[in-house]
Order: structure tokens, then sequence, then C-alpha cells
């Protein structure tokens, strides 16, 4: 009797946990659940009668399997409710034949690229990176720079100014700066000579924006300070610098210019594929200068330039507009 008992238990576990897993639908699980543990005529009501029939004496040992077998049974059921209750499509939505999508890299901007270039470069011939802000006065644009109170240079019609802050002439004039030199003047005011630093960043002028011309680019500071410094170191650096980055054996020309802050002064030309490139401008620093922060200008000499980036960078990519680098058009931005 007892023995019959368990294997009737045991076959009723065995079929219910078949049944349970064969399930392929809601109403599937829903027929076995009615069969196996329904109230009313479900199979474990005919394992209750057996339970039933039981002597006092089994009855211990074979409730326990009953209620082991219905928890295990009842189990199985609610998990595979559960699964089959998940919404089908989600799973079958997944299409793994279908190539995947490359992920977009981002990648430095070419202006970016250019000066990351030209810091390399410069850095290999012992010059630190030295930064100055955007926003300047009076004193670090002009003054410090030899330009005096009366001059072109400050014009309000090719500087931006400040409406709120006095203009050209003014003490206290602020304006988005128009050159990186005056962190040459930042960079003597804080340290003594020797100085070899370069500052790369951007510049503000009210040009009239054209092919070659914008209202802001971007220069190359170059500074050197130091005893017995002469034009010729001038004009190895800046061969030396040409070529390192265009690649090929250049040529550098210097053309007498005026810069309030450099005696003599210099127009920098690059002779590379058979053409002659501008630039920018660069010279002796001027000893008022020297002389204003502070520099003995019987003790030391120095020269500096100012390159413009986004010219060199034009050059060497083969950039015909200037106005390209400021757009944010990906289908340029792709090509570097
Ligand atoms: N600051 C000058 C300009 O913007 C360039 C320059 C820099 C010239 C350093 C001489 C020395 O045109």
């Amino acid at each position: 009797m007892t023995a019959d008992a368990q294997s009737a238990f045991a076959s009723y576990r065995d079929e219910a946990l078949a049944a349970i897993a064969s399930a392929g639908s809601e109403d599937e699980i829903e027929a076995v659940r009615v069969e196996f543990l329904g109230k009313k005529r479900g199979r474990l009501k005919d394992l209750q009668a057996l339970l039933g029939q039981a002597s006092a004496e089994d009855r211990p040992a074979l409730g326990q399997t009953f209620n082991q077998v219905r928890t295990e049974v009842q189990g199985a059921l609610e998990s595979r409710q559960d699964a089959l209750a998940r919404p089908v499509e989600a799973v079958s939505a997944i299409d793994v034949t279908v190539p995947g999508k490359r992920p977009r890299i981002g990648r430095r901007h070419p202006l970016t690229k250019t000066m990351d270039d030209f810091k390399d470069i410069v850095s290999r011939m012992g010059f630190e990176v030295a930064t100055g802000p955007e926003l300047e006065d009076d004193h670090h644009n002009f003054v410090a720079l030899n330009i005096p109170p009366v001059h072109p240079a400050r014009d309000p019609l090719d500087n931006f100014y400040l409406a709120t802050a006095g203009v050209g002439g003014d003490d206290d004039a602020v304006l988005m700066r128009s050159q990186t030199s005056t962190v040459q003047i930042r960079v003597m005011e804080n340290t003594s000579p020797p100085v070899r630093i370069v500052s790369l960043g951007r510049c503000y002028r009210p040009d009239t924006i054209d092919a070659t011309h914008h209202c802001m680019f971007h220069q190359m500071e170059g500074l050197m300070v130091d005893e017995d410094v002469t034009m010729a170191d001038l004009k190895t650096v800046l061969k030396q610098f040409a070529t390192a980055f265009l690649g090929d054996d250049v040529s550098v020309r210097f053309r007498p210019s005026f810069f309030p802050f450099t005696e003599p002064s210099v127009e920098v030309d690059v002779l590379w594929r058979d053409r002659w490139l501008e630039l920018g401008g660069a010279g002796m620093v001027d000893p008022n200068v020297l002389q204003h922060v502070g520099y003995d200008p019987e003790q030391v000499t120095g020269f500096a330039f100012g390159l413009g980036i986004e010219r060199f960078c034009m050059m060497r990519y083969q950039v015909t507009d200037i106005r390209r680098f400021f757009e944010n058009d990906l289908r340029f931005l792709d090509q570097f």
C-alpha cells in the first residue's frame, strides 16, 4: 500500500514536470495546471485520497512526500507560467544575422591636431608651452608690447573691445586679444631669463570673413631670451620647425617688416613644393620690451615669432577655405 502510494506520487511528479516543460503557450500551461493541480478534479485530489487511505503509521512519511511533490510541481508550474507570459516578440525581434553598426569614433579637429604636432616639434627643441587669457587688458595687448597710446593697431575698428570698458588708449580698456604676443609679456613678467616658450591659442580681429580671413584664428607665439640669442638662431629654429612639420627640406626667407615690439622685424616665408608661403611675423625682441618687464637688454637678447596656425594647416592638408574649420561639418572633419 505504502509502496503503491509512493510510486503513484513519483509518477505524478514525473508526468507533471514533463507536461510543464513541454507546455508552449499560456493556454497550454493553464491546461497542465488544471490537470495536475486543479482544486476540483485535478490529479492531486487522487493522491490526496491515497493519503487518506493510508494507515496512521504510514501517514506522516507519506504526507511529507506528498507535500514535497506538490511544492516541486507548483514551483515548476509558476516559473513556466512566468516564462510564457513574457512577450515573445522581444526575443524573436533580434535578428542575429543583421550586420553590426560600426561605432562612430570621434577624432581631433584638424587645428587641434596641427597644434599638437606643433607642440611635439618645438618641445623637442626645448620650448615649453605657456598659456594666457583670451580676454586681455590694454597693458598686455599694447603698452608692454611697445605700442603707444596713439597707434593704428589700437583702432576700435581693428579690435574687439568690450563695450563696458574703455577703448584704445585707455588704461582700463579690455579686449579679446588680437595677438598671442600678450603671452610673451606675461611669461617675462613672471620668470627671469633664460626663457624658451611657445604659446598656442586663439586671437580675435574684426576682419571681413572670406576664404583666407576670419574674425577668430589661432597663432603660435614663440619667444627665446638668453645671452647672445641672434637672428641666426631665429632662422634656424623656424627652418627646423617648418621642415619637421611639412616633412620636406624647406627653405625659409625673411622679408623686412615692422612690429612695434621687435627690432629688426621680418615677415617669414617658407618655400615648400616650389611656392613661397607666408607663415607670419618675427624679429628680435625690442630692448624697450625687455626693459619694460625688468630684463637688462645689455645682458640678454631674444627673438620672437608669431605664426598663423590655420595657414600652416591649410597648406599641409590643401584646405582652400579657412571657414571650413569653424563650420563643424562632419563631411569636412571626417577627412582628418
Ligand atoms: N604678433 C604679430 C602679429 O600678430 C606677430 C609677431 C609675433 C611678430 C612676434 C613679431 C614677433 O602679426
